[in-house]
């Protein structure tokens, strides 16, 4: 990149491709020092495109060019330029373009394109990974059926892989053979996919609806094949749903999966060859969590569902990207409700899209649904591409309904099956089925930022009227002012509690009769100011607002106590019922962190403490909902909805809190944790996890109180009981969720003594010594130290990063501990500024190997608007630091120079 400035690409400047591809052939020919590819395309002139005599220009980078020929002559020199992102030539309208490039995969650290792995070849080719590996129309609306053959040693690699159905094999001499692969569906080159190397397979197979037989193949390293049946068994739940909810049935006769360790995402959802991220696809009780478990059927799920929505039906360029993504996170959030518990799903959905989402939309990479421009869009696989995309959708499943959003999606299948379109197409099939108009509703997808709603009201009790005044606006993003944004067209879900009962919902001028029974309504807000009148309001109610979190904004509105208390104990919706708890929570300690910045020692309000002592009392309740009420809110949700961060108060007085809440309900988290703390074969079922999460969530309180009570009387104990059932539980448990739960309550305890010391510190060794040779059962145990809430930390992460078991070129280990850091308040933002300097040098570091992922651990820095002014300058200062750095890729350029 050197110091050309990377250019910027814009949607309005969007053209068709001058040129499509009809077939393409590829050969590679694997060898231990250079991939040899050779490209066979058949080039048509796109009838679409209007320019005449344009040439012919091909995508591709860091390719050494051997041959290029038309028709079978080969081009002299002169007879085409290259540069380095591209390969020009003059050719007829149609011809067959034949290329052979050599690459060199086993130096590829980026992991875009041909790369290895542990050994094994593989592919990476979203977003523009493909021009890595041959020249090519590397861009999504150029679609093309692919036959793909490999060429490799025999033993090394006895396994290879491409996309669509084996067509033929054979072998070679000096040890080596080759597969042929043919994909009969035309797909865009980022769904291309290859590998190579030595699996282990579970094979299983599925009937389709219309009675088609489907092999299932899940592909992983031989050691690892005792952790693919959760995998297998998500899958097979996953095409059943997507069969059952959108009448989509799977087209190949083949699916597979391959597990690989380096991988720079998730999972990558390759036509017919899923490609995954190890994280993302192994799961057994002993050595995964239920977050694990639920994360591999979420992912399993998420990639099966793009065979329909982003592969049959595919992107036009790369700003749709939320077309085929914020519908499938979409997809995926569902199908896991409908398999496990919808209430606690939401819940967890809505907290991180409130963490981490509107964090990324209150910085300085803000951008909308639909982004206008980019520098590189690797850098635009964000939360609000995929979660904020996804809430854009469930809205519009919101305002339709189930049944007419299903014949939309039907119609947006049935039209555009075969096609690369924009999400401009996929709200037209919604409004062609609602014959609704969406012009409004399509702000969503063009104007960034949160949208904040006001809401004020007023009763009158003698005309037994209650008024809901609603307000909006959107604070100014990099693509538009405050003042230049319209109004946002989105549903508000809501119901009126009153004297402990959600009371029916009457608007002025309907009959009172026909809606006695409907406590729940759904108000459609288009306008900056709106008015709803309610009739028979027996009392002055409080509001439940935004049931199920039916709109991605923030709620402002001024509530007491308890308010707050009414809506915790009465709220017929689980998602506001969670929501006042956690507001609750935020106003007690609004209030701790104002006393401890004056310095001042306050009473705590038991209000909070007395609620959850209902909730606990409560045996009818989830228990995983009693588990989400127990949580306090994060300290990235304290830290994203505070004006200014001030990190040690936060800290300070979320713990507080917390000590308070656990020597306050001490008897009733220990009657909790016996009566569930019963010794069961481990089962990943919503029930089983949620008694885990509460057994769990009791034990952390109790070691809280301990600790609490020791520093109270400031003694340094000798005994410690608690953290000795920590450490019981720690050691003997028969899964990862309760042995891991255990040592990080153990570990990120204060230690007030030598005891707990001991305990931490055997702990820690013992779960290395007996998990060090199962990597991602490692990454937890970096994860758990670089996560230790003290300033300390850092130096153990500067330690542990010559840790045999840390890799800077494995992303995981990266996300692990380089990553948990940066999450970590209070060693990160350590006021000498060593947490960001740390971060910096990491961030140089991974520019040169892998720029993707060194874009993505920059984030916290960029927030430096949120901090004092002492903290922004010096994380200004590191993020300059970088921006100065040589060499600087296209994705890290982007992310400084817009957040400075
Ligand atoms: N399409 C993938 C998904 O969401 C995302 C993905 C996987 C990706 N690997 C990537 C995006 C590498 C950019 C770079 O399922
Ligand atoms: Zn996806």
């Amino acid at each position: 990149m050197a110091d050309v400035q990377p250019q910027t690409i814009f949607l309005s400047d969007y053209q068709v491709p001058d040129f499509l591809i009809e077939k393409t052939d590829l050969i590679f020919s694997l060898q231990e020092t250079e991939t040899t590819v050779t490209s066979t395309l058949l080039v048509k002139k796109n009838s679409a495109s209007e320019k005449t005599n344009a040439p012919l220009i091909l995508h591709g980078e860091n390719l050494t060019l051997r041959s290029i020929a038309i028709d079978g002559r080969e081009l002299a020199e002169d007879e085409y330029q290259v540069d380095a992102e591209t390969l020009a030539l003059t050719v007829s309208d149609q011809c067959i373009v034949t290329c052979v490039t050599v690459i060199k995969p086993q130096e590829n650290t980026a992991l875009e394109g041909l790369y290895k792995s542990s050994g094994m070849y593989c592919t990476q080719c979203e977003a523009e990974g493909f021009r890595k590996i041959t020249y090519y129309l590397d861009r999504p609306d150029v679609m093309s059926v692919f036959s793909t053959k490999i060429i490799a040693d025999k033993t090394l690699y006895p396994l290879l892989l491409s996309n669509g159905n084996l067509v033929n094999q054979g072998e070679l001499d000096n040890n080596r053979h080759w597969a042929q692969w043919y994909d009969p569906f035309k797909k865009p080159a980022y769904l291309f996919a290859l590998v190579a190397g030595d699996l282990a397979l579970v094979e299983d197979g599925f009937t389709t609806q219309s009675g088609r037989e489907i092999t299932l193949r899940i592909y992983v390293e031989e050691k690892d094949i005792d952790k693919c049946d959760h995998a297998m068994q998500s899958l097979k739940r996953a095409m059943r749903w997507d069969e059952e909810v959108y009448g989509r049935e799977y087209d190949l006769d083949l699916f597979m999966i391959v597990a690989v360790d380096d991988f720079n995402m998730g999972a990558m959802e390759n036509k017919g060859l899923n490609i995954f991220n190890t994280s993302c696809v192994l799961a057994k009780p002993e050595t995964t969590t239920d977050a694990g478990f639920q994360r591999v059927e979420g992912v399993v799920a998420h990639e099966y569902f793009h065979n329909w929505s982003g592969n049959r039906v595919t992107c036009r360029d790369w700003f749709q990207l939320s077309l085929k993504e914020g519908f499938t996170v979409f997809r995926d959030e569902e199908f896991s409700s409908d398999m496990g518990s919808r209430a606690v799903k939401r819940i967890e959905d809505v907290a991180f899209l409130r963490t981490t989402q509107f964090a990324e939309d209150a910085g300085p990479m803000a951008h909308p649904v639909q982004p206008p421009s980019f520098i590189e869009i690797s850098n635009f696989y964000t939360l609000t591409i995929y979660e904020k995309g996804a809430e854009v959708v469930r809205m519009i499943h919101t305002l339709l309904g189930e049944y007419l959003f299903r014949e939309g999606s039907d119609l947006y299948f049935q039209r555009h099956d075969g096609q690369a379109v924009t999400i401009n197409d996929f709200i037209d099939a919604m409004e062609t089925v609602s014959k609704r108009d969406f012009t409004q509703f399509k702000h969503w997808y063009t104007q960034a930022g949160t949208p904040v709603v006001t809401v004020t009201d007023s009763y009158n009790a003698k005309a037994q009227e209650y008024t809901l005044t609603i307000k909006q606006s959107c604070p100014s993003t990099p693509e538009a002012t405050e003042e230049q944004k319209h109004a946002f067209h989105f549903p508000l879900c809501m119901g009126l509690v009153a004297e402990g009962k959600n009371i029916p919902l009457v608007l002025a001028g309907e009959d009172a009769e026909s809606f006695s029974s409907v406590t729940n309504r759904l108000l459609e807000i288009t306008e900056s100011e709106q008015t709803f009148v309610f009739t028979h309001v027996p009392s002055k109610p409080v509001p439940s607002l935004f049931r199920q979190f039916s709109a991605p904004v923030r709620l402002s509105i001024q509530r007491t106590r308890e308010d707050y208390l009414q809506l915790l104990a009465y709220d017929e919706d689980s998602f506001c019922r969670w929501d006042a708890g956690q507001q609750l929570a935020v106003s007690i300690i609004d209030e701790l962190v104002v006393a401890y910045q004056q310095k001042k020692m306050i009473e705590i309000d038991p209000v909070l403490l007395e609620g959850l002592r209902v909730v606990l009392a409560d045996n009818t309740l989830d228990k995983a909902m009693v588990s989400l009420l127990l949580s306090l809110p994060s300290e990235a949700y304290l830290s994203e909805i505070a004006t200014v961060v001030d990190v040690d108060a936060i800290h300070f007085a979320r713990q507080q809190l917390a000590e308070f809440l656990a020597l306050g309900l001490h008897e009733e988290l220990l009657a909790g944790y016996e009566a569930l703390n019963v010794e069961e074969t481990y089962q990943a079922s919503a029930d089983a996890i949620a008694k885990r999460s509460l057994k769990n969530a009791a034990l952390s309180y109790l070691l809280l109180a301990e600790t609490a009570k020791n520093a109270s009387k400031h003694i340094s104990s000798t005994d410690s009981p608690i953290a000795k059932q920590c450490y019981q539980q720690f050691a003997t448990a028969n899964n990862m969720t309760d042995s891991f739960s255990a040592l990080k309550s153990l570990v990120h305890s204060v230690p007030e003594g030598k005891v707990i010391e001991e305990y931490q510190e055997k702990a820690l060794a013992e779960f290395y010594a007996k998990w060090q040779h199962e990597n991602l059962v490692v990454n937890q145990w970096l994860s758990v130290q670089a996560t230790i809430p003290h300033a300390s930390t850092l130096e153990k992460i500067k330690t542990l990063m010559a840790h045999e078991s840390f890799s800077m070129t494995n992303p995981n280990k990266v996300r692990a501990l380089i990553g948990a850091f940066t999450q970590n308040l209070v060693a990160f933002h350590q006021p000498s500024g060593e947490g960001y300097r740390f971060l910096a040098e990491q961030v140089i570091a991974l520019n040169k190997t892998n720029p993707q992922i060194a874009a993505r651990i920059i984030a916290p820095l960029t927030r430096w608007k949120k901090y004092d002014s002492h903290r922004q300058e010096l994380m200004k200062t590191y993020l300059l630091q970088i921006k100065e750095s040589p060499n600087l890729s296209k994705d890290v350029y982007e992310v400084v120079s817009k957040s400075l």
